[in-house]
């Protein structure tokens, strides 16, 4: 590995160090605003089938493919590409360019959701949730933030200026040592919230919802979604998980590490459905919402639980934690490449990059009432929801069916099985990553480039 592609904190420590940050980057808002939303747009149970589906055929091979060319390489995803391809090397860099434009766009759109977050921690400390029992006082207040240029703005700068603080310092100091504490109490705060939600009357109508599937409601467009909420929440296609794998011991096997990854990542996600669909049902209100799902239900359940108050400014300032190792990822993706391939100082490549973003960010953060032009910018979609479509779907699609190719035949399946030190089951990996990942992602793609019916 070459010194300027590293973090100051260089390798990690171990293999639980390693699999709480690659699990901290996957599990974020990704797993708690997104999974539901989209979930409940889509109709539910058939949709979570379908993601489920995705997560097991696709996700965790490209997440193997991932780790591997990362730590065969050494480098961030352009570098990686260059050192790992066995002909000229151009072409492929590619493929790592799209992943750092890519990590580039979805932080820029996902650091104003971080930043609602931040909005509501101040709320729910303040005491604002205790007096509300309507979802339409909830939705009127989610108004009000998401409406205010200054808040929406503001909250969006104040998260991605965390993002920086962290990076500049390295990835392994603090936040990680904190994240070892903070991520199993948020677990525990959420099992306690499901326990409540599902004991809530008229809760089990969510559960229905969540795992009855009605499979005439799946729309080409859900199952694009699906593939996309798959790789989105496992931080794949983009290259974060190849810059993890690069900060990889090269004696740690990837089977198991990997597998975790998934296994808690798509567990978190079941369990925030567990406690928003609940939820929703038992005040009346609609699944099918849009991104303010998470934000307009969560204070129903606050609102009829003892302590309500206390558990739901823990809820936020932990969800605000959980983003926060997330936009780490996609943040640190793009400073590696500049570090390892320009050769910029560390510092210089953080304040750039995140400097940058915020001016991206900010439509997106107006585009949600404040500024109507921006609320149906293109194809009668928000200025935020195009971004999340381009960059949290197509790209990173595209990007995990090229990184497939790459792996399974450029590279090769065989180096690369050699590199995750004795996968059990490697012959079924080499299957998907060669066959079964290309033409599923690729269909998914072509059928929806000829149907049109994505928009
Ligand atoms: N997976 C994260 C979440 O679920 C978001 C994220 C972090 C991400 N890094 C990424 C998504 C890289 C795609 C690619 O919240």
């Amino acid at each position: 590995m070459s010194a300027t592609s590293a973090p100051p904190s260089g390798k990690f420590g171990s293999r639980i160090g390693f699999i709480l940050a690659a699990a901290g980057s996957a599990i974020g808002l990704g797993n708690i605003w997104r999974f539901p939303y989209t979930t409940g747009e889509y109709g539910g149970a058939a949709f979570v089938l379908v993601y489920l589906g995705f997560v097991v055929l696709i996700g965790v091979p490209v997440l193997l493919a991932e780790l591997s060319i990362g730590r065969a390489s050494g480098k961030n995803p352009v570098g990686a590409f260059r050192e790992l391809d066995p002909g000229t090397g151009k072409g492929w860099t590619w493929v790592g360019g799209l992943g750092v434009v890519t990590g580039f766009g979805i932080l820029s759109f996902y650091s104003v959701i971080a930043g609602w977050t931040l909005s509501y921690l101040g709320r729910a400390l303040s005491g604002t949730f205790a007096s509300t029992v309507s979802p339409e006082e909830s939705g009127r207040i989610f108004g009000e933030i998401i409406s205010s240029p200054l808040e929406t703005v503001g909250m969006a700068a104040a998260f991605l200026l965390l993002t920086a603080v962290v990076v500049r310092g390295g990835v392994s100091g603090g936040i990680e040592r904190a994240s070892k504490v903070l991520m199993p109490v948020f677990f525990v705060i959420l099992v306690v919230l499901a326990a409540r939600a599902l004991t809530l009357p008229g809760g089990g109508e969510g559960l229905r919802f969540l795992f009855s599937p009605d499979f005439s409601k799946l729309s080409g467009e859900a199952v694009m979604s699906a593939l996309g909420q798959a790789l989105f929440s496992l931080s794949l296609g983009m290259g974060a998980m190849i810059t993890y794998g690069s900060y990889l011991e090269k004696k740690e096997g990837l089977g198991m590490a990997g597998v975790s990854v998934a296994v808690f990542d798509t567990g978190i996600a079941i369990l925030a459905g567990l406690i928003i669909f609940p939820a929703l049902f038992s005040v009346g209100a609609k699944p099918s919402a849009g991104p303010g799902l998470v934000f307009v239900a969560m204070p129903a359940i606050f609102h009829s639980m003892p302590l309500g108050q206390a558990f739901g400014a823990a809820f936020y300032a932990l969800l605000a934690v959980a983003a926060l190792t997330s936009t780490i990822s996609l943040l640190e993706v793009v400073v590696a490449y500049f570090v390892g391939e320009r050769g910029w100082k560390r510092e210089r490549a953080v304040w750039a990059v995140t400097g940058a973003c915020l001016l991206l960010a900010i439509p997106s953060a107006l585009s949600q009432g404040a500024v109507d032009g921006l609320g149906k910018f293109a194809f009668e979609q928000s200025f935020l929801d195009l971004m999340n479509i381009i960059f949290g779907n197509v790209s990173l699609s595209l990007g995990a069916l090229l990184i497939a190719l790459f792996a399974g035949w450029r590279w090769g399946a065989q180096k690369a099985l050699d590199e995750m030190n004795g996968l059990p089951l490697g012959g079924v990996w080499a299957l998907a990553i060669k066959v079964l990942c290309p033409i599923a992602i690729g269909g998914v793609m072509i059928y929806i480039l000829v149907t049109g019916n994505f928009f």
